[in-house]
């Protein structure tokens, strides 16, 4: 067990009386003040930031192991990521209208099973606003920014495709590459998007001069995953992150109690094997023409080592970063260099 998982993790959980959205709040504040120092930021990026090039869909990453979309919607933290040993950063899921998501409680950790159950609902503050965050930033990142886009609640499906344009009109000049979110569990309706015609149109409407990504559910299957990469391959898209959260409830410790029972997406450990298996299917199917972004439980190392082998080109983690800091990224990174 090391200082994260001894000391630094069990104070973390007891913020806010054990509330989980508290201490996330918490250590984003804490991040952001990080942010703001040079020599805080140059003191992580000593210990944590490791080399390990890759170039994919055209983007020079400094190592392929990335922040996954979600734990820094606003990109309040920005610098900090990095110099936690990120070499990538993927902010939001942002959406044309700010908007508060759901009512909380509405982030759980279910620790005897490695896992988070969510349902957030995207609460963000508007492309528009995460545009002006970006635009007043001092120093450049240092590493590729993936901006992930969602549709607005009070938006109709019927008029996803303007309200994804809108957002990505913000925010086209700050981005290394979009990822179209369609497949949050927590937007109702939203998962239609990853349908033939739907993606068909929104792709149609994007891809320019931006690499665009799509993010697909662990829940769709096989035969929905190969009309998907056949949309995506038509229409230009530069790659598929998989996975999103899971709507299933399969590999969760009965210790967790009654929070295992929450509604929302389930990500962490009982992601891991399905994550692996849609990120083979990508990789099988487009025979490596489209590259993949493997997220989804990985909370060791071998964990990211199998999505590589399935035929990742990058990887990213969100639950296995809130469960083992970062030394977890500094270790996938290591391996990735050798
Ligand atoms: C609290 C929480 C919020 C999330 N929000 C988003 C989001 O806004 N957009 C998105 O594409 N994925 C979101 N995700 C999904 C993660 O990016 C990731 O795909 C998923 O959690 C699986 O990876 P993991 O097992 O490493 O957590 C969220 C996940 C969690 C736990």
């Amino acid at each position: 067990m090391g200082a994260f998982e001894g000391v630094v993790r069990s104070g973390l959980f007891r913020i806010g009386g054990g509330d989980a959205e508290t201490a996330h709040e918490w250590t984003l504040r804490r991040l952001a003040g990080v942010s703001r120092s040079s020599l805080a930021l140059a003191a992580l990026r000593r210990r944590y930031a490791v080399a390990a090039p890759r170039r994919v869909f055209g983007v020079d990453f400094p190592n392929p192991v990335g922040l996954a979309a979600g734990m820094d919607k606003n990109g309040v933290a920005l610098p900090a990521w990095p110099a936690l040993g990120f070499g990538f950063v993927e902010v939001g899921t942002v959406t044309a209208h700010p908007q508060p998501g759901n009512p909380r409680p509405r982030l759980f950790r279910l620790p005897a099973s490695q896992a988070v159950i969510n349902r957030m609902g995207f609460n963000n503050a508007g492309a528009e606003a995460l545009a002006a965050r970006l635009a007043a930033a001092r120093r450049p990142l240092g590493v590729p920014l993936g901006i992930s886009l969602g549709k607005s609640k009070v938006t109709e499906l019927a008029d996803a495709v303007d309200d994804y344009l809108a957002s990505y009109r913000a925010l086209h000049p700050y981005g290394d590459y979009f990822a179209v979110n369609v497949s949050s569990p927590n937007t109702p309706g939203l998962r239609t998007l990853q349908d033939r015609e739907h993606l068909t149109a929104l792709l149609d409407t994007l891809v320019g001069e931006r690499p665009i990504l799509v993010k697909i559910a662990p829940d769709l299957t096989d035969q929905a995953v190969a009309e998907l990469l056949e949309v995506c391959l038509d229409r230009g898209a530069a790659g598929v992150i998989a996975t999103n959260t899971t709507l299933g409830r399969s590999g969760l410790s009965t210790s967790d109690g009654a929070r295992a029972a929450e509604a929302g997406g389930l990500s962490g450990r009982p992601l891991t094997a399905r994550a692996r298996e849609v990120v083979a299917f990508v990789h099988r199917e487009t025979g490596g023409r489209l590259p993949v972004i493997g997220v989804g439980g990985i909370l060791d190392p071998a964990d990211a080592d199998a999505l590589f082998d399935a035929g990742a080109s990058l990887v990213q983690l969100y639950t296995g970063f809130v469960y083992r800091g970062p030394g977890l990224v500094r270790a996938i990174a290591r391996r990735a260099a050798r």
